[in-house]
């Protein structure tokens, strides 16, 4: 689809409250990065949301670890992985593109860093009342269910039923945040809690820079959501820009990579991976391998 700019693009129904936080900053004449990290700030900080920011479901262990990443280019990108006890991992990826000249911050490392850049740790670091009650609930199947064949791996069981929330969207879910400002500069934010009881130490495609994020000013923007171990193997998001640049329009590379996953990984009805995209002269895209996925676009109409 093609659009004026600027336009600001994001994953799922809280795509609204994103847009609802980044379009202004785009809307008074702001740049796409200060967008996209107010849009996936605002999603964080939202107490309903329970596969991004601090409201997230927890690991096995019962803790909530966060991944994010933000890019404009190639050179101007940042990540945090597996941190814990603060909010706004979005925020601090932008400060280790910014402020180190480094990439990914990691779990103690990552913690380290927010607490010099002034971030508040959330303290003590609970579970949410209705992560707390899908734990336990997650517990007691587990308790019951035989042993998964492989750690980390579910017991049987309706996962999609599972996994639905309030939103009547599967809960594992990231907020995926593109934005082009009235310059016409792109820039893209993605942050997550990850896959709701993962192992301990799990960390998903969110914080890797070329899977749930990749963004090239010459060729346009990508990110992903959904299982990040799909997304991975096939270094999703660098892959979808890549398609760009050799001329696709934004749906055709998202349908490109989404053939790329059903050809190279055993799908099965739990998995889900959708991509957005949005081209350096304004076009944007959406596209998912399952049913169910929404994304939300705002522009000046
Ligand atoms: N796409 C988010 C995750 O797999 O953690």
């Amino acid at each position: 689809m093609a659009q004026d700019r600027p336009q600001i693009l994001s994953t799922w129904s809280f795509g609204r409250t994103a847009n609802a936080a980044g379009w202004p900053v785009l809307r008074t004449g702001g740049s796409a990065l200060d967008a996209v990290v107010a849009a996936a700030t605002a999603v964080e900080d939202d107490p309903t949301v329970d596969s991004v920011g601090l409201g997230g479901l927890p690991d096995a262990s019962g803790r909530v670890s966060l991944d994010a990443s933000v890019m404009t280019d190639p050179d101007r990108c940042g990540s945090v992985c597996y941190l814990r006890g603060y909010r706004h991992a979005a925020a601090l990826a932008r400060a280790v593109m910014e402020k180190t000249t480094h990439v990914l911050l990691a779990g103690d490392g990552a913690e380290a860093f927010a607490a010099r850049q002034g971030h508040r740790r959330v303290s003590p670091e609970s579970l949410s009342p209705a992560a707390s009650a899908a734990f336990a609930e997650w517990q007691a199947r587990r308790t019951k269910a035989p042993p998964p064949a492989r750690e980390g791996e579910l017991p049987p069981m309706n996962v999609e039923e599972r996994y639905r929330n309030a939103r009547n969207e599967p809960s594992h879910d990231t907020v995926c945040v593109l934005a082009q400002d009235a310059a016409g500069s792109l820039a893209g934010a993605v942050t997550t809690s990850g896959l709701a009881f993962k192992v301990p130490g799990r960390v998903g495609d969110s914080p890797i820079i070329g899977a749930g994020l990749y963004v090239d000013q010459r060729a346009g923007a990508a990110a992903a959501t959904g299982n990040g171990e799909l997304v991975m193997g096939v270094c999703g998001s660098f892959l979808v820009v890549e398609r760009m640049r050799l001329g696709l329009s934004p749906a055709d590379a998202i349908g490109y990579v989404l053939d790329r996953i059903r050809d190279r990984y055993r799908i099965s009805g739990e998995h889900q991976v959708a991509f957005i995209a949005m081209t350096p002269d304004g076009r944007w895209a959406q596209g998912a391998l399952a049913e169910g996925f929404t994304a939300v676009h705002t522009d000046s109409d």
